[in-house]
């Protein structure tokens, strides 16, 4: 059962309306965490948060601006106060938790302006004991009966300084940014989620949950550790509109003593709403090997022509590749009609129901079916959102009918450049992270439900946990992935070690990892060792994980290639052992479907080695562990990357694992439960 409440216990009390300016207050449940909201000298609303009587959010303002009607900032007088709490537990169809705990106290405080507008918003306050999501709910009125959003006015005033990890926002290649790490005062406009250290040593993750039929939200440096938000742009003038009663998305931070306790938090999770695809029994995790890396290296194409890649003969060969080593997709890329001018940013062309002459999706579905394999989609729409939109129905039917069970999308074009075409036929440019494209990837993934299909989206909109409520939603990119391996400006030996802490917060990534050559265009080196490739399919979690490298280079390096045929991409519980932002990560998880464990760990150009206690193993039994480690001299700097030593020993709970990890490197242990 998807949304099986294991315990539920609903509490609800309203609390007398308290005179201001005393401020309302609420604690998490262990009262690690205190929330007070209040209303300043002009009547703006402020909020504050506290973690163990430390300030962590100084005085935040609350409001909007509009387009067209007065400011929804001053003159507001607290107008009523109610609380309630949860405490439920939840389960994911697939994920790093089988089982989620939700337990909150929440606070709803009404704001009403005093002035002769009256107009009201509740905020609402969700606190947990690891983090608080806050979001505004305005009722029906007749002082506001459609908002059109100029900006929120939200702030998020960091109570000290400290580090900060962050990427830019709203420049031209979307979420595909090195990450920063700054002073938090000299952050500039950034992408959340942005993780801070504070100088206390408290990390905070701020981003946001559940983005419905809403803009995407950055946030922009003000004074000192300052910040508000910035509303990603949309067509019109208005970066958001809503009429009659409407939310914002929850405004997220996580709050932690290191950094393992903020990957380990399920705030984001917990704030999105239940299953809503009823039985998903057909979304389903796995592997993928596909025609993918000899294009992005250049040596094939998408287009059609002499080194098209999308050919019968080279699909075949991934199909009996993937049967031959128990992997279940196999990804094509460039199969269909419509790449052959220039598709960047022009998808007008893409038809995703006819494959190109060279491609027999027929014959090719049945005989990935008669090995027990079935076919990875791949809708690229280089933006053309609208166009895409209008073949919904026969581009998921034709996946339908070939056994494709997961499709790729694709919105390859510049930030803001988004092709909306409007009913009366005009066109008008979106952004990716735009209100309108936050509503159009729940039409693609409710269109896709109608055929059983689920949705691995790239260059798509930011992860906010949606999910929970699309199951169907399994992956996505959003982030710099392998790809920038191939080419130049390759991604440096701590981006994974940022990744974890920074975008794997927000959830699963297609990164597609293991590409054991080490290898790019033209020869070049990629910054990484094999055992760190390998680490990666535990390290950065995606319930579709992609063997990257193509079959030939596999058959050079049988013995790393092992790892990639036996680790999982469904599990049933996730614990992150150690690490730092940008320096190191040590995570175990175990198999959903076995007793087997699997632990990953990767380091940035340092060696480290970064002890960890096997005391999450079953008590009293003996584990095979086979250890896939950087072999001796290994260093990503060098032709030494390839070096990898294996090795297998029982281990026990309770035993100490210490393996020395390479500058660049990493390792991959497969903890196989024996009796
Ligand atoms: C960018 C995607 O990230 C990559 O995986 C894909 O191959 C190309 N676009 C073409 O769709
Ligand atoms: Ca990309």
């Amino acid at each position: 059962m998807l949304r099986s409440i294991t315990a539920a216990a609903i509490l609800a009390a309203t609390a007398p309306a308290l005179a201001q300016p005393q401020p309302a207050t609420v604690s998490s449940p262990d009262g690690t965490i205190t929330v007070a909201v209040t209303t300043d000298n002009d009547g703006r609303a402020v909020y504050s948060v506290a973690r163990r009587g430390t300030a962590i959010v100084a005085p935040s303002r609350l409001g909007f601006l509009f387009t067209d009607a007065r400011k929804f900032e001053r003159n507001l007088k607290i107008a009523e106060v109610t609380r309630a709490s949860r405490d439920e537990t939840w389960q994911q169809p697939w994920g790093e938790w089988r089982t989620i705990r939700s337990r909150h106290n929440e606070m709803r405080v009404r704001l009403l302006e005093t002035s002769a507008l009256a107009r009201s918003f509740d905020i609402v306050f969700r606190v947990q004991d690891d983090g608080v999501g806050f979001r505004y709910e305005v009722p029906a009125q007749a002082g506001l009966a459609q908002a059109n959003i100029a900006e929120e006015l939200t702030e998020f005033n960091f109570a000290e300084g400290g580090t900060a990890w962050w990427k830019p926002a709203f420049l031209w290649n979307r979420e595909e940014y090195l990450y920063q790490k700054t002073p938090l005062s000299a952050v500039g406009t950034a992408a959340t989620p942005i993780t801070v250290k504070l100088a206390s040593g408290t990390h905070v993750a701020l981003h946001e949950a559940a983005l419905v039929d809403y803009a995407g939200m950055a946030v922009m440096k003000t004074e000192g550790n300052g910040f508000k938000a910035v509303l990603t742009p949309g067509a019109g003038a208005p970066k958001v509109v809503k009429s009659g009663a409407w939310t914002t998305p929850w405004r997220t931070l996580i709050i932690a003593d290191d950094a393992p306790g903020l990957y380990m938090s399920h705030l984001m999770l917990n704030l999105n709403e239940p299953n809503r695809l009823g039985d998903v029994s057909w979304v389903k995790p796995g592997k993928f090997v596909g025609v993918w890396w000899n294009m992005i290296k250049g040596e094939w194409t998408w287009a059609r022509g002499p080194r098209h890649g999308a050919t019968s003969a080279n699909v075949r060969r991934y199909i009996d590749f993937a049967a031959k080593n128990g992997i279940p997709g196999v990804l094509v890329e460039g199969w269909n009609i419509g790449w052959d001018g220039d598709w960047f940013g022009n998808g007008n062309a893409m038809d995703f129901a006819r494959p190109t002459e060279d491609f027999d999706a027929a014959g090719l579905a049945a005989y990935a079916k008669a090995k027990g394999v079935s076919l990875v989609g791949h809708h690229e729409t280089g933006g053309a959102a609208s166009h895409y939109e209008r073949q919904f129905d026969a581009a998921f039917r034709f996946a339908a009918d070939h056994g494709v069970r997961a499709v790729k999308t694709g919105y390859v074009t510049d930030a803001g450049q988004i092709e909306r075409i409007l009913d009366d036929g005009r066109v008008v440019r979106e952004w990716h992270e735009g209100q309108w494209m936050a509503n159009h990837h729940i039409r693609v993934l409710e269109a896709a439900a109608r055929f059983k299909v689920s949705i691995d989206a790239h260059e798509p909109i930011k992860d906010t946990g949606l999910r929970r409520t699309y199951p169907n939603w399994m992956a996505r990119e959003g982030s710099r992935g392998m790809e920038y391996n191939a080419w130049g400006g390759k991604n440096p030996p701590e981006h994974e070690a940022n990744l974890v802490f920074t975008r794997m917060l927000e959830g699963p990534m297609d990164f597609t990892p293991g590409v054991l050559s080490l290898t790019g265009q033209d020869g070049s080196a990629i910054e990484s060792t094999i055992a760190k490739q390998l680490a990666l399919y535990v390290v950065l979690y995606s319930p579709l994980q992609m063997a990257a490298d193509t079959p030939e280079n596999y058959a050079r390096y049988p013995a790393a290639f092992q790892f990639i045929r036996d680790v999982v991409t469904d599990w049933e519980e996730t614990r992150v052992l150690n690490g730092e932002v940008g320096d190191y990560v040590t995570i175990a998880r175990k198999d959903r479907n076995s007793a087997n464990w699997f632990l990953g760990a990767v380091t940035d150009e340092e060696a480290r080695t970064a002890p960890v206690a096997l005391d999450f193993l079953e008590p009293g039994r003996r584990y095979a562990a086979t250890i896939y480690r950087d072999g001796d001299g290994a260093d990503y700097r060098s032709e030494a990357r390839h070096r990898i030593a294996i090795e297998t020993r029982i281990v026990r709970r309770g035993e100490r694992l210490e393996v020395p990890m390479a500058p660049g490197g990493g390792y991959a242990v497969m903890l196989k439960a024996l009796r």
